[in-house]
């Protein structure tokens, strides 16, 4: 090794050993006489003294050092004098006087400080991806996540679980997102696919006996970024043979629970975690993946405002729509500018209007705030307190009020809520809400393709009470399904499979798909359910989401070393890039000029 210690293994009762320290520049001070170094390496920082009088070609040297280089030096570690201690770093009472140093590499000036965490633009850092991880919060944020990882992977193996590889290239079958294809090059005009996620391979492993499987397992999928999305990201891939919803489920609680306690056991973790149908949290939540770290709970009004003389409301009920809304504690007071905002922001958000109305005390009760709003002339003074005591609101709150179709209605209300939630410090941190959210619809109907989708995958079961109703409704088959939600988004979804054949091949007609495609695409996942496959099940935490939310951060490309930027473009390598004409012959393929 070039050096003897690392900076982690330096304490006071190193004081007196001769040590060789190896590391980058992170910032030098030249105070005249003494020249000081903070030299970094991967568990921290370690002050070395440089002074003329100890050794003059030494500190000369030490002059010419820059931020970045890469140095060795040696020398005696040494207790700072008096005064000039640091607590906030472990080796902030000893230094190392230098007797010795070389340097290993120069570097340039970097585009942007390692040794502050300055705002820098994001397509920078992924361009110089590897100076940005020199960066403490990135650095903490890698190694907290393979402190997760580690964990993940402890846990499940104390648990009896094996992991097992699965293929990256394998075929293309129609689960949800678009896939990534590889031309063959062996088998001229076919295509491999990479797998969105393990979820064919994991039934099938159950199917061959192994009981309990997982993997990291990296998936892919060809959808538009975001910042909890990726086009490559990891899962934590589960699968388990002889259980019910109830046994997965309690499993993903301890795993949580120890993971949590292992790697941030400050922050708050609320336990145990609640079961919530999605009926409930969409009528509370307006959404699937809830923040429950606050309340501002939604309500309906439908009922109260059925008989209402409001266009708006009126016109939404007519066509079929609802009407819903949220009390803002002690938002009452907004100015007309400061409503305007809410309303232009409820827009942004799909709506095409807000109601939001001042709550003031009158004689008799609470009133609207005429100020507030233009509605307030067209509600009865009755209607306003129904929906003011369905609110729990009180003179001096705000109510916020849309009236749409059900899914625009939601949807705006979600985001309300949450713009709000942060608005009113209602949000703490350190808090994990985590939540299982519980039977969803097997199907979902797509206006757009005019046809049912699955709600989660086409593998997942209906409830066995449920199944008469694949033939008669089946918008109201529930699904054995589950999604895992955390601070507001979904960190896992899974379910209990369909392990039988005939139920599989009913599940795929309702989907749309006729006898040759389901036995093209399917076929071996059918004949397997003819050899004795298990009652299976499973889940897929998404690693990258999860620890994203154990460092506070906001988005998953800041918990992923090489991620890709907004565009799908990795920029360290200019990825995807074009390639030779030589290679497409290769591959049997020709490009195109679009026209
Ligand atoms: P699903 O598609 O819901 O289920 O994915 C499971 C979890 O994976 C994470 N995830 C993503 N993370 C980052 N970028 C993406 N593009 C992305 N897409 C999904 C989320 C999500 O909750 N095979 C099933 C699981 C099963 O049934 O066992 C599946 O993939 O955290």
């Amino acid at each position: 090794m070039l050096r003897s210690h690392s900076s982690s293994d330096l304490t006071t009762s190193s004081i007196g050993q001769s040590v060789t320290l190896a590391g980058w520049v992170h910032r030098r001070r030249d105070h005249g006489g003494l020249i000081f170094i903070d030299l970094r390496d991967r568990e921290g920082l370690v002050q070395v003294v440089f002074d003329p009088r100890r050794s003059e070609s030494v500190h000369r040297l030490a002059g010419t050092l820059r931020n970045e280089f890469v140095i060795q030096v040696s020398g005696e570690i040494s207790r700072r004098p008096k005064g000039s201690e640091n607590p906030s770093l472990p080796t902030g009472e000893i230094e190392l006087v230098a007797t010795s140093c070389r340097i290993l590499n120069p570097a340039k000036s970097p585009p942007f400080y390692i040794n502050e965490e300055s705002d820098v633009d994001e397509n920078l850092r992924l361009k110089y991806r590897y100076l940005d991880l020199r960066r403490q919060r990135m650095k903490d944020n890698i190694i907290l996540r393979h402190r997760v990882v580690k964990c993940l992977r402890e846990f499940l193996d104390a648990r009896g679980f094996i992991e097992i590889e699965t293929p990256i290239l394998i075929k293309s079958t129609p689960e949800g997102a678009r896939d990534f294809l590889v031309p063959s090059r062996l088998q001229p005009g076919k295509f491999y696919a990479l797998p969105q996620s393990p979820q064919q391979l994991k039934q099938l492993l159950m199917v061959a006996g192994f009981e309990k499987y997982y993997q990291v397992a990296r998936c892919f999928r060809d959808e538009d970024q975001r910042a909890d999305r990726q086009l490559e990201f990891t899962q934590l891939d589960i699968e388990m043979s002889f259980v019910d919803e109830a046994d997965v489920l309690q499993l993903m609680e301890d795993m949580f629970i120890s993971v949590v306690e292992k790697v941030k056991p400050s922050m708050k973790l609320l336990k145990p975690f609640p079961r919530l149908s999605y009926d409930d949290v969409m009528e509370r939540y307006g959404t699937d993946k809830p923040d429950l770290r606050f309340g501002l709970e939604l309500r309906s009004l439908t009922d109260i405002v059925a008989g209402s003389d409001f266009g708006v409301f009126k016109g939404a009920i007519k066509s079929g729509g609802i009407v819903k809304g949220l009390c803002v504690p002690g938002c009452g007071a907004y100015t007309r500018k400061q409503l305007d905002e809410l309303i232009d922001l409820a827009r942004a958000f799909g709506a095409r209007g807000l109601v939001a109305l001042a709550l003031v005390e009158e004689a008799d009760g609470v009133a609207v705030d005429k100020a507030s709003s233009a509605a307030a002339k067209f509600l009865a003074t009755e209607e306003v307190r129904k929906m003011a005591d369905r609110l729990g609101a009180k003179a001096g709150d705000l109510l916020l009020i849309v009236a749409d179709r059900a899914g625009v209605v939601n949807k705006v209300l979600d985001q309300m809520r949450r713009e709000m939630g942060r608005r009113l410090g209602l949000i703490d941190q350190n808090t994990l809400a985590v939540a299982f959210v519980v039977d969803f619809p097997l199907f979902e109907w797509s206006e757009e393709e005019k046809r049912w989708q699955a709600s989660h995958h086409p593998f997942t079961a209906p409830r066995d009470e449920d199944i008469p109703m694949l033939d008669t409704e089946p918008a109201k088959v529930r699904a054995k399904c589950y999604d895992i939600v955390c601070n507001g988004y979904e960190l896992s979804s899974g379910s209990i499979r369909i392990h039988n054949r005939d139920i599989q091949e009913k599940v795929f007609r309702l989907l749309g798909y006729d006898a040759e495609r389901v036995r093209r695409l399917f076929g071996h996942m059918l004949e397997a359910f003819e050899y004795g496959a298990p009652p299976h099940g499973g889940i897929a935490p998404g690693i990258d989401r999860m620890v994203m939310i154990l460092a506070g951060e906001e988005s998953i490309r800041e918990v992923i070393a090489f991620p890709k930027n907004q565009a799908g473009c990795d920029l360290t390598f200019d990825a995807p890039s074009e390639v030779s004409d030589e290679q497409l012959r290769e591959l049997h393929l020709m490009r195109r000029d679009e026209d």
